[in-house]
């Protein structure tokens, strides 16, 4: 393999698999796995904290010079999240926090707050990083993007089994809603939509498993980096 960076965009709904993937190929390849998400999980969790409703445009941006996110990887290679000094890795994985993720997600602000920082870490090294606009805005030079879905009731059924093994299980039906109202949300906000950049390779998980879909999506890097 050849040794000059090069970064791979995922980019997909909620709970398409795209951390749990993107993981993996990173540890595979030998690569830095950013996931995107937790950035936006962060600041979602300090609007949380502090009792703004993440609608509240003015509010969320008065906030965002006193919001300090730092991101650093252990030595277990995995990413954890730093909030105003304080590791928030676990805390912002609540699911009550999903909802305020993709409610300040959607203000330009808080994406322009962000755009560099994100940026920056792909400078540094190879990267698989994953989000909702990594191969259209944040990395629209990527070496290799790849959309990754599936079908709702795939995804709402992975996140239910997922929720349960945390300790927090909920119900299929509330599951489901929560990834509808989410997806709608991020494809339909003004800023930075999710949406399949054109030069994307369409990676659909619905009838894969773990192995299934990893070996396609390091096939496809492997295609589009000629390694
Ligand atoms: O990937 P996730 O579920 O942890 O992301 C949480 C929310 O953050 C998601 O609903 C939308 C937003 N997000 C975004 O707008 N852009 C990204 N690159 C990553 C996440």
């Amino acid at each position: 393999m050849d040794e000059t960076i090069y970064s791979v965009a995922v980019d997909g709904p909620s709970g398409a698999g795209k951390s749990t993937l993107a993981k993996a190929v990173a540890a595979e390849l030998g690569i830095v796995y950013v996931d995107t998400g937790a950035i936006y999980r962060s600041i979602g969790y300090e609007i949380f904290r502090r009792g703004i409703d993440p609608k509240d445009t003015a509010a969320v941006i008065e906030a965002l010079p006193e919001i300090h996110i730092e991101m650093r990887y252990g030595e277990d290679g995995l990413q954890r999240m730093y909030l105003n000094g304080d590791d928030v890795t676990a805390e912002i994985r609540r699911p009550e926090i999903s909802m305020y993720a993709s409610g300040v997600s959607a203000i330009g602000e808080v994406r322009a707050f962000l755009l560099n920082m994100q940026r920056d870490l792909a400078k540094k090294s190879s990267v698989i990083m994953d989000g909702r606009d990594i191969g259209t805005v944040v990395l629209p030079n990527a070496d290799v993007k790849i959309y990754l879905t599936a079908s709702v009731e795939m995804r709402a059924k992975r996140r239910m089994l997922e929720l349960e093994k945390r300790g927090t299980p909920q119900p299929f039906e509330e599951v489901l809603q929560q990834i509808e109202e989410r997806d709608w949300a991020d494809m339909h906000r003004d800023v930075a939509p999710l949406r399949q950049a054109e030069d994307a390779v369409v990676v659909d998980t619905s009838a894969l498993n773990f192995e299934e879909s990893l070996a396609q999506i390091l096939a496809v890097i492997r295609r589009g980096r000629n390694i």
